[in-house]
């Protein structure tokens, strides 16, 4: 399982024992063996925490120990958080309020569905995951909820049958970080403190936490063994952006990261987060993430939520028999009453918990959290949530039809909609790869929201129906339905259901395949629509001559019918973009397709080798450009055309082109000094077709020794039909760098550097190249 420099690396590590951080150098690169990083690093107050910093400390001399104590783990409280710190009222303390999740607030009502993390990543655009984070963050503050549990950059997508894939943006690092970067400065926008998630390599639900076999045997939770410099180039790079966009908090993650659990891992924790990214918010468990005692808290570990069984007391004992520093426990709360002071809660919050009943049938006051402002942006949001992929002879937008025939179990609102289940409304969290109770508007598990409502496709297509005087049939139950002969359009929807605690079985089911196939082979114009919680190959009907439009809609939220409505007879224009490949097999994800699983030697101890490095999704696809994808990452047609033209490379003239970073003092995000614009590309763009449209030009560029493509910038830009636009990407010391595992340093390497400019990362029409 491990090479012979890791089991060196390994022998090493234990004959040094912990503190030893001096002399185990991660040029031997740990693989498999987190090394020790200790002790943990003091938040200080860096950059603009200083002030927040000033006041928690005043506030924390005022504590008794056991006050202290109370703070670093979660108590149970009459609300419906789903997390909370008890109140100090001596000191005006009101308590905190934490609750699920990045796609809206869920356990409450009065909220609105937002789409999801996955159709953000759809959209490429930031000024909307701007404003969609900011209208969610003042949901979350009208209804006292000081904490948003999100949003999600891990799991990042390595495994393409992973079960929370959805939750995130995208299987790229770079559209991740700009994604994740937008929403955390909006929902802080609002006041509202983000916990940044599953911090680090959460990549599968199969064994994500510890079970027991069914011979009674302990087996721990999967092991994501990650080198180096992958971490830092894919699975850091995007809560790095986070933290350097101001995210307060961390949420360790269930798994093991090189053989040490996420919440007591004191190389990600006291190495990576507190000391290269400079962090200064507190981390705090996944519910019942907690595996160890003294050890989690000297790791780097601030609050346990939603209890501590170990923490308690024992924290003033460990601290009076020398195995924890009373300045540790001092840390953990400065940490925790700085993010407070940071966003403002101690002036401007509503009580924590206001608006969060512990259930629906319990006295309480309606908390009215949807706002009239907030629907444009959640219409957009859920109409961005679309990709078109499939539209033969132009059959979008639909030309007047008379007779629109509609299909399949996904198209219609679930039949109950009610307060039950604590507020989960509608999806449960039963594994399935299809959820037939209703259209998807979500996935499945904390990350599912509870929306105002839910606008089905039929009810929307039957809206407009009413406006055009046209004519709606519809066959959401049969599997090969009969198809009205005179029919303009049969549009069949199904979906691909993934939720939290299992990863997918399959990345298509034959059941829906067969409904497609059957509409199909009876419907001479079919559009498909899916709702995707992840990727859906569609091998078995995506050539098929009478499948005329296919439209990957992902997780639109509680718009989703007029969303698509919109779109299907073309008042909106499809401008989303896929922010995954799509395979013509699943098995073209070769091990990256299926969750590892415990076996062998490892059985009582699951490994998860990431030894393909960063050669995941379009960078696998890519490399040595063999494996041709169904739809590359960055796909998506539009009811216009584009062309490229002009592109300009140019160096940023007073920038450093040294090989590594100037020394400067951290901030939160890391050195400040890999944040300098180094080049800047620019392009032209026409709109050659005949309707206006919202374009995707994307960068890609080769840098030495690394993939053959690596996405390094996006531009989403509106063009009238006949105009031109200019796009324009900025790229920074870390866009051009890699990770040098020596130096522990970013390193522009001398060399040829390859530039890609286009619609898509197969489909790149200008190309250029640069020096260094
Ligand atoms: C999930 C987290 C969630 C937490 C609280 C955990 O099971 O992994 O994403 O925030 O529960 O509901």
């Amino acid at each position: 399982m491990f090479t012979s420099w890791g089991k060196t690396a390994l022998l090493l590590g234990l004959a040094l024992g912990s503190g030893a951080q001096d002399v185990i150098t991660s040029d031997t690169a740990f693989y498999g063996q987190s090394p020790p990083v200790y002790p943990s690093p003091e938040g200080t107050g860096l950059g603009d925490w200083a002030s927040a910093y000033t006041k928690a400390k005043a506030f924390v001399a005022q504590l008794s120990d056991d006050e202290k104590v109370n703070l670093t783990a979660g108590v149970s409280s009459n609300t419906g958080c789903s997390g909370f710190i008890q109140a100090i009222d001596r000191l005006g303390f009101p308590g905190i309020c934490m609750s699920d999740a990045g796609n809206g607030l869920r356990g409450t009502d009065y909220v609105n569905g937002w789409s999801s993390g996955i159709s953000v990543g759809a959209s490429w655009n930031r000024e909307l995951a701007l404003s969609r984070a900011t209208y969610m963050g003042q949901e979350y503050r009208k209804k006292g909820v000081n904490m948003i549990l999100g949003p999600v950059v891990g799991p990042l997508g390595r495994v393409a049958l992973g079960g929370r894939n959805w939750e995130g943006y995208s299987t790229d690092p770079y559209l991740s970080g700009i994604l994740v970067s937008e929403t955390v400065k909006g929902l802080q926008s609002q006041n509202v403190a983000t916990s940044v998630k599953h911090y680090i390599a959460n990549e599968q639900e199969t064994n994500r936490n510890p079970t027991t076999d069914s011979d009674g045997n302990a087996v721990q939770s999967v092991s994501s063994n990650i080198d180096d410099k992958t971490m830092h180039e894919l699975y850091l790079w995007p809560f790095q952006d986070a933290v350097l966009a101001g995210a307060t908090n961390m949420m360790c993650s269930y798994q093991r990261i090189n053989n040490s659990y996420g919440c007591q891992n004191s190389k990600t924790l006291n190495g990576l987060l507190k000391t290269e990214l400079g962090f200064q918010g507190y981390v705090v468990t996944d519910w019942g993430a907690q595996h160890a005692g003294i050890a989690g808290a000297n790791a780097g570990l601030d609050v346990v939520m939603p209890r501590s069984s170990t923490w308690n007391s024992n924290l003033t004992d460990a601290i009076a028999n020398g195995t924890m520093e009373a300045s540790r426990l001092d840390d953990m709360v400065t940490r925790l009453i700085a993010t407070w002071y940071y966003l403002d809660q101690d002036t401007v919050f509503p009580h924590p918990g206001v608006g969060m009943p512990s259930s629906a049938s319990s006295p309480h006051e309606a908390v009215i959290a949807t706002s009239k402002e907030a629907k444009p942006v959640l219409l957009q949001s859920a109409i961005e949530s679309h990709v078109l992929v499939k539209n033969t002879d132009n059959t979008l937008p639909l030309k007047s039809p008379k007779l629109i025939s509609v299909f399949g179990y996904d198209a219609y609102a679930p039949l109950k909609y009610d307060l039950s289940n604590n507020f989960n409304f509608g999806l449960d969290r039963e594994r399935s790869d299809l959820y037939q109770n209703g259209t998807l508007y979500v996935g499945g598990g904390s990350g599912q929201n509870s929306p105002a409502y839910i606008d089905a496709p039929i009810d929307a297509i039957k809206r407009r129906a009413y406006e055009d005087g046209s004519s709606v049939l519809w066959d959401f139950t049969s599997e090969a339905p009969t198809v009205d002969y005179t029919s303009d359009v049969c549009l069949v929807f199904i979906n691909a259901y993934a939720t939290e605690g299992y990863d997918r079985e399959a990345l298509s089911d034959t059941y829906s395949d067969a409904i497609v196939t059957n509409v199909a082979n009876n419907c001479g114009n079919t559009i498909v629509v899916v709702h995707n919680a992840g990727v859906r190959t569609a091998e078995a009907w995506v050539d098929h001559t009478n499948v005329t439009g296919i439209i990957y809609a992902h997780l639109p939220g509680q718009d989703t019918g007029r969303a698509l409505v919109e779109l299907l007879y073309g008042d909106s224009n499809p401008s989303g973009r896929l922010p995954y490949t799509v395979a013509k097999r699943p098995s073209d994800y070769g091990a990256l397709l299926e969750p590892s699983q415990p076996e062998g030697q490892y059985q009582y101890f699951p490994q998860s080798d990431f030894s393909e490095g960063v050669y995941i999704d379009y960078r696998a696809f890519d490399k040595d450009d063999d494996i041709e994808p169904q739809y590359p990452f960055g796909y998506g047609l539009s009811y216009t055309t584009f062309d490229y033209s002009d592109l300009k490379i140019s160096k940023t003239s007073n920038a450093s082109s040294a090989a590594y970073p100037a020394s400067a003092s951290i901030l939160p995000g890391g050195n400040p000094r890999l944040f300098d614009e180094l080049v800047t590309v620019t392009a032209s763009v026409k709109n050659t077709g005949t309707v206006d449209g919202q374009e995707v030009a994307q960068l890609y560029i080769g840098i030495p020794n690394g993939p053959v493509r690596q996405l390094r910038g996006f531009d989403k830009v509106s063009i009238k039909a006949g105009s031109s636009a200019s796009v324009t990407f900025s790229l920074t010391r870390r866009d051009l760098s890699t990770w040098d595992t020596n130096a522990q340093e970013w390193l522009l390497q001398r060399g040829t550097y390859n530039f890609y400019v286009g619609r898509n990362s197969r489909d790149l029409p200008l190309e250029g190249t640069l020096v260094y």
